[in-house]
């Protein structure tokens, strides 16, 4: 059995610690935790005793005196995106492997040092990936892989945050560059990696457009609220507010955050429409692959509703995959309860051939069935990776750096090539055969392609 340590034991924290306190006991031993705040690291340490599990607790400073003394297998890193790279490598020269959430890192030289380290000590660091994960999206890949729609060319993806979601990131530590690298690393390396995956080839070229059009101190002025504080605990506005956090209405945020406050001082309740915030919420990319693609990409974090919307246009047809999380949001900032079922549609469209549209079962828990997936894989028995969900350095690398490339134009106003952003950077092994061969297509013969099965004919 594996063992385990974990650094930053903030919200992303409590399912690594939650999955191997239950339901991958028998998998893993939690050997340490480790955070810079003695508030939270004691919150987890209670949460793990409660289960019978006692760790060794060790505050920031204490870090590698923790890999001494613990000697875990693997250390999971889920502390705030700037702070992945040194943690990274720290673990790594300690001879553990690595898994850490995503982004990989937020800027090149974070990127390379990652990779050299990885380099010189042989570990293994897998990225957390959760998006790959989900059955849809593993689906989505399954119908690019057979081939039925040729070979991709062209791609459109448009991911849209609602209120509820996308105004989280205005109001916690992602709301610096520095601390997220933007929207453009933090929450997109999640669809530039799905992108890169399901397309099975890297990036190029990027050139984007983007800014801060919604979370303005001038919009909070429009929407009356001119009277608002910094923070919403204490705001004069918290009534009037659409957006606004009530951390002291839950228990939960409570003890993660509110409590351990006296400890740091780091509000997660800041504005929304505070002056401190520099990272943009609407971004558009153009993205060139190795493999001739062009992918346009949206970004949205205002929006009433959530959800997303990939088109690939290939040499035999073209794929579709349409996905509702959300609906609508509360006037209070509240999510509806109960939710609406998620809808996800995949509508496949042959050349000269009629449309088949699946309609796909309702995927229970996080990121769209995702995360209890991918627990099973990390923790769990090993077994064949079919569609090479696992994500390493390489990956991680990949997709981080279309974000890094995004900032970089937006900085620049042109096109930024990523061969110069990190030196070296090895290719990932994404699926073996991205598309299915190639060949002179006449009749199109629906019985190939088992995912059709069932499928509703228009
Ligand atoms: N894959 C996903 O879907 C997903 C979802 C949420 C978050 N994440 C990722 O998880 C990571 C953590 O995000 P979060 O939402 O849990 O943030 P959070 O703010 O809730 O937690 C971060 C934790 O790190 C601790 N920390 C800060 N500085 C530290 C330091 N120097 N040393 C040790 N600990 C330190 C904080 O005290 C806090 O407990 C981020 O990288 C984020 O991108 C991924």
């Amino acid at each position: 059995m594996k063992t385990y340590a974990i650094v930053g034991l903030g919200h992303r924290a409590r399912m690594y610690l939650g999955a191997l306190l239950g339901a991958h006991r028998a998998d893993g031993r939690l050997v340490g935790l480790c955070d810079s705040n003695a508030g939270r690291l004691a919150d987890a340490a209670a949460v793990a005793r409660a289960s019978g599990v006692a760790p060794g607790c060790y505050g920031a400073e204490r870090f590698d005196a923790m890999l001494a003394d613990t000697r875990p297998d693997r250390v999971i890193v889920t502390v705030p995106d700037y702070l992945h790279a040194p943690y990274i490598v720290r673990a790594m020269q300690a001879g553990c492997d690595v898994i850490t959430e995503k982004p990989l890192t937020v800027d090149p030289a974070g990127a390379a040092a990652i990779l050299a380290a990885q380099r010189a000590t042989g570990r293994s660091l897998i990225v957390g990936f959760n998006y790959r994960y989900s059955p849809v999206r593993t689906l989505f890949k399954q119908v690019l892989m057979s081939g039925i729609i040729g070979h991709v060319k062209g791609a459109n993806f448009e991911w849209l945050l609602d209120t509820h979601h996308g105004a989280d990131y205005f109001r916690r530590w992602h709301r610096r560059k520095a601390n997220s690298g933007g929207l453009f690393v933090h929450k997109a390396t999640h669809h530039f990696d799905l992108l890169n995956w399901w397309l099975g080839s890297v990036p190029k070229r990027v050139t984007a457009l983007g800014g801060r059009v919604f979370y303005r101190p001038e919009m909070g002025d429009a929407l009356g609220l001119e009277d608002r504080g910094e923070r919403c605990a204490g705001c004069p506005a918290f009534g009037r507010c659409g957006f606004r956090l009530d951390v002291a209405g839950s228990a939960h945020l409570t003890a993660l955050y509110a409590d351990p406050e006296a400890h740091d001082g780091y509000w997660r309740d800041a504005c929304v429409f505070s002056g401190d915030i520099d990272i943009e919420d609407r971004m558009n990319a153009m993205i060139e692959y190795e493999n001739g693609v062009v992918a346009n990409y949206a970004l949205t974090a205002f929006n009433p509703c959530e959800g997303y919307r990939v088109v690939f246009d290939g040499t035999r047809g073209r794929a579709e995959l349409r996905n509702v999380e959300r609906r609508a949001v509360n006037g209070d900032g509240s999510l509806v309860v109960p939710a609406a079922a998620e809808e996800d549609v995949i509508v496949v469209q042959p050349q000269f051939g009629r449309q088949y549209v699946l309609r796909l079962p309702q995927t229970k828990g996080l990121h769209g069935g995702g995360d209890a997936v991918m627990l099973a894989r990390l923790f769990g028995p090993a077994s064949n990776d079919e569609y090479g969900h696992v994500a390493d350095e390489r990956a991680g690398a990949w997709s981080a750096m279309v974000g890094m490339a995004a900032n970089a134009s937006l900085a620049s106003g042109g096109a930024v090539a990523l061969a110069g952003l990190v030196d070296e950077v090895p290719r990932p092994d994404y699926a073996a055969a991205p598309f299915g061969p190639e060949a002179v297509w006449r009749d199109f013969d629906a019985a190939r392609y088992p995912f059709l099965e069932g499928a509703e004919v228009l």
